[in-house]
């Protein structure tokens, strides 16, 4: 639906943007996580035409961005709505005339029947169909982003893209958003790219999520993939996950399984089949829309390594050594 192929950007001097590629399904809600200053919200004005990129493609429906004028990209940026961390509200309308900005911008009339049926239906799938005569300042920043939201619907987009929709607000209120949008993808088939640092919004929603880091694709996958194996030390820093205090003796072993009650047996049963003793130095368990994953280290004497690692593969855990 969205094909990210091979796409440059520099600014300046500055290389942003080294070649990222990426796939959007039609329906899904894809995640693009990375730190501060890897090229997060570049890419995703890239995917919307607010800015244009130097190399590679965007095709959009197979629709090639390069090849369309100003003038042409702005019916496709009609079919994407967009919501920021900072909600973007004008102070002096209420919530109703924020929702209908775009249609002003459109030449819609606000006014219309028609049009007030829609905002107000929005308000409702919103929940804030009591507050549509209140200003932003009468709002809570939950509130302030479901009226951006609203917003970004109000033209009926294919495509709902968020960058860090859910920075600004605190765990509660982030959840009653993500819900929100879970809604929105499901109930109005609307395909939805969020730009976050938040891991937690990754696998409260996302299906696939992509790791960029400065400029680059590390991995593309599924949440679980990325969070429960992740291979790469940028993405182990990222997620503060260097197991920082492992013993420096002997060997450790990180096991990873996606079912809470297959590891524990095997744990116990690996200790009296090899007749040897090991200490669990680490372990997290990660719920990731509904489905518990979880990965274990364990420390090894180095006499016992491959011992343990052949015990491991005949019970198909999935495991690594960590350096
Ligand atoms: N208009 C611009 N002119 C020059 N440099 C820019 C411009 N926009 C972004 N950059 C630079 O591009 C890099 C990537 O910025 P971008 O905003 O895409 O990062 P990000 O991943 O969204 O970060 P954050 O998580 O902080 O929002 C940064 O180094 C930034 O300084
Ligand atoms: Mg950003």
């Amino acid at each position: 639906m969205i094909v990210i192929d091979s796409v440059t950007k520099t600014f300046q001097d500055h290389k942003v943007l080294k070649g990222v590629s990426l796939s959007v399904r039609e329906n899904e809600i894809y995640g693009i996580i990375g730190q501060s200053g890897a090229g997060k919200s570049t890419l995703l004005r890239c995917i919307n035409g607010l800015e244009a990129f130097d190399g590679g493609e965007i095709r959009v429906n197979d629709t090639a961005l390069s090849k369309l004028s100003r003038k042409e990209l702005r019916p496709l940026q009609k079919r994407m709505g967009m919501i920021f961390q900072g909600f973007n509200l004008m102070e002096r309308l209420d919530v109703y005339h924020n929702i209908a900005l775009p249609m002003r911008f459109w030449g819609l009339n606000p006014s219309s029947p028609e049009a007030g049926r829609k905002i107000t239906e929005l308000a409702e799938l919103v929940g804030l169909e009591d507050k549509l005569r209140s200003k932003p300042r009468e709002l809570s920043g939950g509130q302030k982003q479901r009226v951006a939201i609203a917003r970004a619907l109000i033209l009926d987009p294919e495509f709902l893209l968020c960058d860090e929709a859910t920075s600004a607000l605190d765990p509660e209120i982030t959840k009653g958003i993500l819900s929100l949008l879970q809604r929105i993808n499901k109930e109005l088939n609307i395909t939805i790219i969020v730009v976050t640092h938040q891991m937690e919004v990754v696998k409260q929603i996302c299906e696939r999520v992509a790791f960029i880091s400065n400029g680059t694709v590390l991995k593309e996958g599924r949440p679980e993939e990325l969070f429960i194996k992740p291979e790469k030390k940028e993405i182990r820093d990222f997620l503060r996950e260097n197991s920082e205090n492992l013993p420096e003796n002997g060997v450790n072993i990180q096991l990873f399984f996606n079912d809470s009650n297959n590891l524990k047996p095997t744990v116990t049963q690996m200790a009296r089949a090899l007749d040897t003793d090991f200490s669990i130095c680490w372990a997290k368990l990660e719920d990731f829309r509904n489905t518990v994953y979880g990965s274990l280290v364990i420390n090894v004497e180095e006499k016992d390594r491959n011992s343990v690692c052949a015990f491991l593969d005949s019970r198909k855990i999935l495991w690594e050594v960590l350096q």
